[in-house]
């Protein structure tokens, strides 16, 4: 039978429901049983060998429904096999201080549970209208329109993560 997998995002403008989707893809395209699904949305993690979780950074913090989820799922978790991804306009460049920072801000997961392999780090996507009103002293005001996602490189680690996958299985 082969690795049913569950990739489990949060989102608050599609942006990484669209990575989780193409992550969701590759590795059906390698060969596993993948589905996608908002973190809210996830009933039981019964049915899954593997749970990717994904989550889009703002203000340097994982969204909270996220960190919900690993909460609401600990011990569930401790039976899967476990993987993570972050989204941010912050990883178009990744130095050595914006890795830590994305470390950093994913640490709500990882803290909580045993990860495998390297956790993805995705450019996303940035519009103005994401900018609350309240946040218009901000650093990301003066974003423009960008869509920085590489799905080539989405794609990559999907592979890659698949290959770990198939290395495990047998
Ligand atoms: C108010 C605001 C704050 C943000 N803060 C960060 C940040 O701290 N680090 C980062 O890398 N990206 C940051 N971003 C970029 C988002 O992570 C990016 O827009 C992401 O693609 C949003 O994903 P989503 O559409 O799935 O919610 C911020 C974006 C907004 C609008």
């Amino acid at each position: 039978m082969p690795l049913r997998i569950l990739i489990a995002y949060a989102t608050k403008h599609e942006t990484t429901r669209e990575i989780a989707e193409v992550i969701t893809e590759t590795l059906n395209e390698e060969g596993f049983e993948a589905k996608a699904k908002a973190v809210g949305m996830v009933e039981s993690l019964a049915e899954y060998d593997m749970v990717v979780i994904g989550s889009p950074i703002y203000m340097g913090m994982i969204l909270k429904e996220a960190k919900t989820f690993v909460i609401r799922f600990a011990d569930a978790l401790k039976e899967k096999q476990v993987a993570t991804f972050a989204v941010g306009m912050s990883c178009k460049d990744l130095t050595d201080e914006t890795c830590r920072k994305v470390e950093e801000a994913m640490a709500p997961i990882t803290n909580r549970v045993q990860v495998k392999g390297e956790m993805g780090m995705f450019a996303g996507r940035m519009n103005p209208s994401f900018i609350p009103i309240f946040g218009r002293f901000m650093r990301y005001n003066k974003a423009k329109t960008e869509d920085a996602r590489d799905w080539e490189a989405i794609r990559a680690w999907a592979r890659s993560l698949a290959k770990q996958c198939a290395v495990a299985a047998v």
